[in-house]
């Protein structure tokens, strides 16, 4: 196997702090209770942790508005908490990457209320600031993107919510600010970092306005309501043309270089993944971010081998394209997007399609990343009481489409509960106890537990049954950190007309590995010609009563997942 960056073979598990664990029984989630979780996630596989962020913030975007870089939340516990956390991770032979929120802060960290006391203050123009709104750009969670503020008599531009206010990277004394604090994390020894939304760091310098007739509002209540291909196309279109100006902007390229610099002034393969699907954005492949993430194979209603095929011959044409080859990166959920099993299933296989779409994620070329819950079968819960979200977003959409719109109170609580994110983000669920064994039975969890808990979907009777979904992914992993060529082997498609399987190789000089997935509720005979090569040895299957086949005769079993080494 050639020689790879720990980053190339992990497997990495995305921790939502404020659900995965609560370790001192306050119905949040915690660092006492992530490391308490360590062995769970040893045994699971994982390699690699990704945290959502854990800095102390207001909450008006789930953490994602900081407003102390270099702190840690007290409801998730201490500095020496983290450090603890930190360092049992590394112990169970885990690295522990950050969420890096670069493009804003909280409208309540320091730098932006001085920012915002006076225009002539040292960090007035740290911010972007206009004396009136210059154009009728929109922040994509809350309508106008222009914001005023009355000690200074002006405006402020947000890409995301008002209480998000963009930071001005133009101004060196932002950068030199912000790679400080990733050098506070970097010297105590995190791996690396998670870069979010780093396409919206730079504007278009013209400020240009865009041209959609109608407000942010009204925009997504015309999504929902699109039905005929030619509205879906128009919805598209207008939220393209919306944001256009917004993201994208001159400079980038350079500003992940410097960072990039800070980073690999460190020992030990400190890394970047940027939360973008722009594989420019790895510059050169060895100067800007080391992973960006594969969206495109997401951003689909179904999970189809069609699709996925497509994905893969773009993609992959797309890194190896660079100057020094990029490494992919391949995920299908996170804290923003529906659930995996809901997403991609069909209301009738849900199950079998989740298993199948785990192990495309784990058997493609590239990292993978999971979402913590994916390993249970977690679904998603729609919330339908706006009291009760906890996304603001949502609460937002809601009021505006009653208020603005007109929209009848149920149908608008319906409608915001479904785009909301709490949907995806309730606490994961570790036993068949009241709330999920997530925190004690008297306590409120800060978003409801899914009651499907009480189904079979926990950690605890998973870990009992072999047949589960959590021993699926646990075997799953196991072969692929066993088998070199899915974790370094190249890629390429077979049957390439086949519409309800997609099959492909993954090679090394040393070893072929047959995938096949079967996306159909039928059984196949499937034969292979492949040159030297006449029996698929078993290395793994989602059915339990399979063996050796020649490459003449593979029987599928409907929805089967089938990985074997050629010989
Ligand atoms: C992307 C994050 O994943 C999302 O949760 C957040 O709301 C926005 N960026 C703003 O930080």
């Amino acid at each position: 196997m050639p020689t790879l960056k720990w980053w190339q073979t992990a497997l990495f598990y995305q921790i939502y702090p404020r659900s995965f664990a609560d370790g001192n029984g306050d119905g949040i989630g915690d660092f006492a209770g992530m490391i308490a979780k360590l062995d769970y996630l040893k045994e699971l596989g994982v390699d690699a942790l990704w945290l959502s962020p854990h800095f102390p913030s207001p909450n008006w975007d789930c953490g994602y508005d900081i407003s102390d870089y270099c702190g840690v939340a007290p409801e998730y516990g201490t500095l020496q908490d983290f450090k603890n956390f930190l360092q049992g991770a590394h112990e169970h032979g885990m690295r522990v990457i950050l969420d890096l929120v670069l493009n804003h802060t909280s409208d309540e960290h320091p730098w932006f209320l001085e920012s915002k006391s006076s225009r002539d203050n040292p960090k007035a123009d740290w911010y972007v600031w206009a004396d009136t709104p210059p154009n009728n750009w929109q922040s994509c969670f809350d309508g106008e993107a222009w914001t005023f503020v009355p000690e200074r008599g002006q405006y402020y531009y947000h890409y995301f919510m008002k209480q998000q206010p963009d930071l001005n990277w133009r101004n060196p004394a932002v950068k030199q600010a912000m790679w400080d604090a990733a050098r506070f994390w970097l010297d105590m020894g995190v791996d690396g970092f998670r870069l979010d939304a780093i396409g919206t760091i730079y504007e278009d310098p013209n400020l240009t306005p865009h041209t959609v007739p109608m407000s942010l509002a009204e925009l997504r209540r015309f999504g929902e309501l699109a039905q005929t291909p030619a509205e879906v196309r128009l919805k598209n279109r207008y939220w393209h043309e919306m944001f256009k100006y917004q993201h994208g902007g001159p400079g980038l390229h350079d500003l992940m270089k410097e960072l990039r610099l800070v980073l690999d002034e460190y020992d030990g393969d400190r890394m970047l993944v940027g939360e973008d699907e722009n594989i420019d954005y790895m510059g050169s492949g060895d100067d800007e971010l080391h992973l960006v993430f594969n969206f495109p194979l997401m951003k689909t209603d179904r999970i189809t081998p069609v699709h996925v095929r497509r994905n893969q011959q773009q993609r992959l044409a797309q890194l190896d394209a660079l100057p020094v080859r990029g490494w992919g990166c391949n995920t299908l959920g996170n804290h923003d997007s529906s659930r995996i099993y809901t997403r991609y299933g069909d209301g009738v296989h849900n199950p079998q399609l989740a298993r199948l779409n785990a192990a495309l994620v784990l058997t493609l070329r590239g990292t993978p990343f999971l979402y913590n819950g994916e390993e249970i079968g977690m679904s998603d819960l729609i919330i339908t009481e706006p009291e009760k979200f906890r996304d603001t977003m949502a609460t937002w959409y809601y009021q505006a489409i009653v208020q603005e719109l007109g929209v009848p109170p149920t149908e608008a609580a319906l409608r915001a509960g479904m785009m909301s994110r709490d949907k995806n983000r309730t606490p994961l669920q570790w036993s068949n106890a009241p709330n999920g064994g997530f925190c004690p039975p008297a306590v409120s969890p800060w978003l409801p537990v899914n009651p499907d808990y009480a189904q079979g979907v926990n950690v605890q009777d998973q870990t009992n049954n072999p047949a589960s979904m959590l021993n699926y992914y646990k075997r799953l992993i196991q072969v692929r950190r066993q088998t070199p060529a899915l974790l370094a082997g190249e890629y390429a498609p077979l049957h390439p007309q086949a519409r309800t399987y997609f099959a492909f190789l993954r090679y090394t000089p040393q070893q072929s590995v047959l995938v096949i997935l079967n996306y159909s509720d039928k059984p196949r005979r499937l034969s292979f010609d492949i040159p030297g090569k006449t029996i698929a040895r078993l290395l793994f299957s989602s059915e339990i009563n399979k063996t050796d086949e020649s490459l003449a005769g593979i029987h599928l079993a409907p929805f089967e997942a089938r990985i074997a080494e050629l010989g």
